[in-house]
């Protein structure tokens, strides 16, 4: 294989806050765009460059901050430690990941309420989250090879970008509200209104 992944642990190793900011935004970016394309649309740039803005500003560097503290505070992979962490994530990182989520690309679609978006679709999205994340990081540390793990991160955080992107531009943060819709991509019947 190529010399990416070695050089891409490398640099996660020399330099960890560039790094993660930079593979965030990669990976947002792109879920971004995917989930245009499965829902039949253009692919608006403008707007897969307004979620790379909210995650490189707030999200990529959130995330780094919060795991280096939750690692301090519970250092250790003992299954109660685990729980803990999970826990605390769930209680005090998921809401204000999210929040910030729908906040911020509300302020940067200009749009006259930034805060409808949360208001609306918050209680679904964390919900959704709740059944998505916990999971994730179990899994992760019971069932997934050491060496697999950073990968695996990187997947789960893909297909929850995919399905936040989603989300905030036609769906209502329920999982059941994207999955009909990207077996009927192409129709357009419930576009949501993204602009404004
Ligand atoms: C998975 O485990 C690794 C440590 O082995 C950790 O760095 C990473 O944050 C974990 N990912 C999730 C989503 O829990």
């Amino acid at each position: 294989m190529a010399g990416w992944w070695p050089a891409l642990s490398r640099a996660a190793r020399r330099h960890p806050w560039p790094t993660n900011v930079l593979l965030y935004a990669a990976l947002f970016s792109s879920g971004d765009a995917l989930q245009q394309r499965l829902r039949g649309a253009q692919n608006d740039w403008r707007q897969t460059r307004r979620v790379a803005t909210v995650v490189v500003t707030f999200h990529a560097n959130f995330n780094y901050v919060w795991l280096s503290l939750l690692e301090r505070a519970l250092p250790g992979r003992a299954p109660r430690i685990v729980l803990a962490k999970v826990l605390c994530d769930q209680v005090v990182a998921a809401p204000i990941a999210v929040s910030a989520f729908y906040a911020g690309m509300s302020i940067l679609q200009g749009k006259d309420d930034i805060f409808l978006d949360l208001k609306q679709k918050f209680w679904n999205t964390y919900m959704s989250g709740l059944l998505y994340w916990p999971f994730v990081q179990l899994t992760n540390f019971s069932l997934v090879p050491v060496q697999w793990r950073t990968a695996y991160s990187g997947l789960c955080s893909f297909l929850w970008a995919i399905f936040l992107c989603f989300s905030q531009q036609s769906g209502d943060g329920t999982f059941k509200s994207a999955l009909p819709f990207f077996h009927t991509k192409g129709s357009s019947a419930i576009k949501g209104s993204p602009e404004k």
